[in-house]
């Protein structure tokens, strides 16, 4: 079941849009922000909200990045692997990222603390290569600044 809090916030947006169905993106981020992410119980409690079915809700899910499907990290590191940050060594970056963290990308460190996730453009590709922990943006990537930027992260 939906707290009362979470359907406080996803009946907030109902105004905005033209239809239950409409919000069900902002429904799946404001869940997941309560719970971490959407596991097939949180997709039931919003479709009965939306009066939408949770396979319908898993197939946006799917295709939306930012909505996990399975347990995350405290932290989520968004690593941008686009063409601006790839022809400035964002592979390197990822490759540095999994030996400090021993986690390839897509898993979880063992400890809980991070989650390394490669996404598509960041939208500042002029200063690549990028990537995003949590709602923080990190820009102009190296190793160095990678092991200094991670220490903020508990
Ligand atoms: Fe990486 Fe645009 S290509 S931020």
């Amino acid at each position: 079941m939906l707290t009362a809090e979470e359907r406080a916030e996803i009946e907030a947006e109902f105004p905005r849009y033209p239809n239950r169905k409409a919000v069900c993106i902002d429904a799946m981020k404001i869940v997941q922000k309560h719970r971490g992410w959407l596991a097939d119980d949180a997709l039931r409690d919003i479709g009965e909200l939306l009066e939408m079915s949770a396979a319908d809700l898993d197939g946006v899910a799917t295709f939306y990045n930012l909505l996990f499907r399975r347990p995350v990290g405290r932290h989520v590191i968004y690593l941008c692997d686009s063409v601006s940050c790839w022809i400035m060594g964002s592979d390197r970056q990822c490759k540095h990222l999994s030996e400090r963290l021993k986690i390839e990308p897509g898993e979880t460190t063992a400890d809980g603390r991070f989650t390394l996730l490669p996404v598509v453009c960041l939208g500042a590709c002029d200063r690549a290569p990028v990537m995003m922990i949590d709602d923080d943006t990190h820009f102009d990537l190296n190793p160095e600044k990678i092991d200094g930027i991670l220490e903020r992260y508990g």
